[in-house]
């Protein structure tokens, strides 16, 4: 089939290279030069593990363009996978998308399938709808489809080619043909509904598993009060699979680009209704006082951190990823370094764009042993695998003092014990 997608994000690209993959032509449209000229060049403008190699593999059948008339004049199924960034008020801003849908109603020359992946609030397919229909130029059938998207960043190859269902949105039994069509080399069993459900089912399923890390996040916390062991308690609770084993870790909050937006846009939906959804607005709660967790930990220790050697490890919201949209990290270094502190960071993949992100006096170190040689305490903010293979004496040989202050559970208690560290983790006893 002949595919144009709308935007080169994560979203956009994955669904374009795994589309190709299984045989499609596809066209990516972009806005920004730069990017679609490094793609031409072969080279992934984002760091996602196997997507260079794919984009690669499959060059025959991918092409980039800037040029949107050209990409969706001809195009059997128009993709749109452009941002709904945050608006202040925690609502979606959707002026991205419906310049894509303006920019196709303009253009299409044959019948098609627009097909909205982006995370978008309940209702705006079929605002989507409406407005093609009237801004239509040429005289075709032009069908919108809800088809979200349930990739993660770091493992996104994997869990598009692999993914555990496809959903599919469909108001007409053409555009249900059609996308079956286009995903029959998939192998995913599909659900197929009404465009609304369509777009509940991907907000009620991210915000369930943000409900599901702070409330994990809450056990923690009375854990360490009463004096219980989270690893263990998530696990004893894991292997009931009416609770199901996953994202069942304890940590420093959720972040990334999809929690923390999509849960205050469900809520935000849902009080714009005169309704409101207590649940996910305890689980934003939680979530922001668990981000800074660490910093107050450490109060314990210290009563301010002027003049402190402070190493962290770890800056971007997960490993495998230098993305760092509502990490941890960028709410806890303003506090230390305006405290005082003098910070030292290593992070194998979030360090250029942290520069970006917050210009200022910290040292960028090339190793773990540098970060933490000297320091008087060490943060763990993302459980990257170096952090965890990482040698834990080390910690007490290059330290000034070896307080380590975990908060993504990288070591086992006793290693920390035998290693002779301060070790202050989440929802553990010390
Ligand atoms: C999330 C969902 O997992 C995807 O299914 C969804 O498609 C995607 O959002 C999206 O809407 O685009 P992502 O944000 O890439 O994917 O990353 P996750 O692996 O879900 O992690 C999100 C955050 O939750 C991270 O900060 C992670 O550290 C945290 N987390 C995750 C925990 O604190 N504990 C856990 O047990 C799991």
């Amino acid at each position: 089939m002949r595919v144009s997608v709308a935007g080169t994000g994560y979203v956009g690209l994955v669904t374009a290279v795994t589309l190709a993959e299984k045989g499609h032509f596809v066209t990516c449209v972009d806005i920004d030069e730069e990017k679609i000229e490094l793609m031409r060049r072969g080279i992934c403008p984002i760091y996602e593990p196997g997507l260079e190699e794919l984009m690669i593999r499959n060059k025959e059948k991918i092409s980039y363009t800037t040029d949107y008339m050209a990409a969706y004049k001809r195009a059997e199924v128009i993709i749109v996978g452009v941002g709904t960034p945050e608006k202040k008020d925690g609502s979606a801003n959707l002026k991205y998308i419906y310049e894509v849908a303006r920019q196709i109603a303009h253009t299409v020359e044959r019948d098609c399938l627009v097909v909205i992946k982006s995370t978008v609030p309940v209702g705006t397919n079929d605002k989507i709808a409406q407005m093609i229909k009237e801004n239509i130029k040429n005289h075709v059938v032009v069908d919108v489809v809800s088809n979200p998207e349930f990739l993660s960043q770091g493992t996104a190859v994997k869990d598009t080619l692999y993914a555990k269902r496809i959903v599919i949105g469909v108001e007409t039994e053409r555009a249900g043909n059609v996308m079956r069509e286009m995903y029959d080399r998939f192998d995913i069993p599909y659900v197929m509904t009404d465009r609304k459900s369509a777009e509940m089912i991907k907000y009620a399923s991210n915000d369930f598993l943000a409900l599901k890390i702070s409330y994990i996040n809450e056990i923690a916390n009375l854990c360490e009060i009463v004096g219980a062991d989270i690893e263990d308690v998530a696990k004893g609770m894991g292997m009931d699979p009416r609770i199901g084993d996953r994202f069942l870790n304890a940590g420093i909050g959720y972040g990334g680009s999809c929690f923390p937006k999509d849960t205050k846009a469900l809520h935000w939906l849902a009080s714009f209704n005169d309704y409101e959804l207590k649940t996910i607005k305890a689980a934003i709660e939680v979530n922001e006082n668990q981000k800074i967790k660490l910093v107050k930990k450490a109060r314990k220790y210290f009563d301010h951190f002027n003049g402190l050697n402070v190493a962290v490890l770890g800056l971007t919201f997960k490993p495998e990823t230098d993305d760092l949209r509502d990490a941890p990290s960028i709410e806890n270094i303003p506090l230390l370094l305006d405290d005082g502190a003098n910070v030292r960071v290593w992070d194998p993949a979030g360090m250029e764009n942290f520069k970006k992100r917050l210009p200022s006096d910290i040292i960028y170190c090339e190793s773990i042993e540098e970060a933490i040689t000297n320091a008087d305490v060490c943060f763990i903010f993302t459980e990257w695998s170096e952090i965890k293979k990482f040698d834990i004496h080390k910690y007490s040989e290059l330290m000034k003092y070896p307080l380590v202050i975990d908060g993504r559970n990288c070591y086992e208690l006793s290693s920390a014990k035998e290693a002779g560290i301060v070790y202050d983790s989440i929802g553990r006893k010390r």
